[in-house]
């Protein structure tokens, strides 16, 4: 048996179980397994780190085809494996006629990492059979890249296929009047919440909502819409709570109300909080040919949370100002630069008076923070049922994060806040001591 073969055995069983093909670092793992290579040689001749492949991408990859071959796979007993195996048939997608508008998707063709993530919203689509589902994470986090690269990997599953942005605000009776004649094959014109359920009754559907933190309201607690589009709220939860045989995937920063409240249900609603890529930003800082040691790499990946978005937007900076060298980028310790600054002035100005404060607060105690400590130390006196809320409501915000009780922001967040803070000068005013 050639090694092609081995190849494609696996990339059928891959894209039958998880509907995925395999990455560029999961093919070289392959050879490297089947020509009997050490990870060093793994390492070097497909430019990562040892210490990557053999202790991350490697174990994991080795349980995921451990799971898809059914039985225990390593690196060293993976040829043997396959030479017993017969190439399974291919996989029978269902025969349909299929509709698909991907209206304005983002472009995926250059698409890195996200492999756990594509697994997990795989399982929650195809096998848990979710009805709606809502990405959410901090701005360039990468939701509508990953909605659109999932989409475009289970299409195939799908009689119908729709992406439609919310980023212009239409009201709702205008979307439905979109939703239902293209779900019905125009049998149907009717722009009613009721009818768009037949139809993702009648029909296996994909409905992808970008951006719906557009319809949310700002300076509020997260998860509530804007006056003109509670109606949204109410679609949503008609289509969380009845049964029917579709799947919506929103995008947002923040989650909305009714995903909070119907995720505990009965599995149908989920929410997927994404953070960031460390194979995406690798490979963003890379293509735009940064100069830097791993470690320095990575020390960057950090300072910006893995955010896609940021580490692009940041990588340009340090090739025009710094040509390129990463070390003198870092040197400077400002990690806040124009575009970024953009991105989080656009979060900021949707925080309400508590939020906010809050975030000034955690930014200048800059440790991990408990409730009582936040409690003691904001001006005016806040109850602690407000900072509950607002705690939660900026955790849906994907701007800072708990671990066992206490919080803290991310560091970019927290390099943005502290400017901020600066500018306003009257950080005594609104904080005491702890
Ligand atoms: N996995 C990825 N691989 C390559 N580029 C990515 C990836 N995720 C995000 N990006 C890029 O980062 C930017 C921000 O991603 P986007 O999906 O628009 O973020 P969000 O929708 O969370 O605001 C886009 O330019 C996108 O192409
Ligand atoms: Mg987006």
């Amino acid at each position: 048996m050639e090694f092609e073969q081995g190849l494609q055995v696996i990339t059928h069983a891959v894209n039958r179980t998880i509907a995925r093909p395999l990455t560029e670092i999961e093919v070289a793992l392959l050879f490297g397994a089947w020509n009997n290579l050490t990870y060093d040689l793994i390492a070097e001749r497909s430019g990562y780190s040892t210490n990557y492949l053999q202790r991350d991408i490697g174990p994991r990859f080795w349980k995921l085809l451990s799971e898809v071959l059914g039985r225990k796979v390593n690196k060293t007993n993976l040829r043997g494996i396959l030479t017993h195996l017969a190439a399974p048939p291919p996989n029978p997608q269902p025969q349909v006629q299929r509709s698909i508008d991907w209206g304005e998707a983002i472009n995926v063709s250059t698409f890195h990492g996200r492999v756990e993530e594509i697994e997990k919203l795989t399982q929650w689509i195809i096998q848990d059979r979710c009805r709606l589902i809502a990405l959410v994470g901090m701005g360039g986090m990468g939701k509508s890249a990953l909605a659109a690269k999932v989409s475009q990997l289970l299409q195939g599953q799908f009689e119908f296929v729709l992406w439609r942005s919310l980023r212009n605000a239409p009201p709702l009776d205008k979307l439905l009047s979109e939703l239902v004649p293209f779900l019905s094959n125009r049998q149907d014109i009717q722009a009613k919440p009721e009818r768009l359920l037949y139809w993702l009754q009648t029909h296996r559907c994909l409905v992808i909502l970008d951006n719906q933190e557009t319809i949310l309201q700002a300076g509020n607690y997260a998860g509530y819409y804007q006056p003109d589009f509670t109606d949204y709220g109410d679609l949503f939860q008609l289509l969380g709570e009845s049964s029917h045989r579709s799947c919506i995937l929103l995008t947002s920063r923040e989650k909305s109300a009714e995903v909070g409240t119907f995720e505990n249900f009965d599995g149908a609603v989920r929410s997927f909080s994404l953070r960031g890529s460390w194979e995406a930003s690798l490979a963003l800082i890379d293509s735009q040919r940064l100069v830097g040691t791993h470690t320095e790499k990575r020390q960057l990946c950090e300072f910006y949370s893995c955010n896609p978005l940021a580490l692009k937007m940041v990588s340009t900076s340090i090739q025009s100002l710094f040509g390129g060298d990463i070390s003198a980028f870092l040197e400077e310790k400002t990690l806040v630069f124009n575009g970024i600054r953009r991105l989080l002035d656009r979060q900021f100005e949707r925080l309400s008076p508590v939020e906010q404060t809050i975030m000034y607060w955690l930014a200048i105690n800059r440790e991990w923070t408990t409730i009582s400590e936040l409690q003691v130390g904001i001006v005016p006196t806040t109850s602690r049922a407000s900072l509950l809320e607002s705690l939660e409501s900026l955790t849906w915000r994907s701007l800072i994060e708990q671990r066992s009780g206490k919080y803290t922001q991310q560091p970019v967040v927290m390099e943005y806040v502290t400017g901020c803070l600066s500018k306003l000068g009257q950080v005594s005013g609104l904080l005491e001591p702890i």
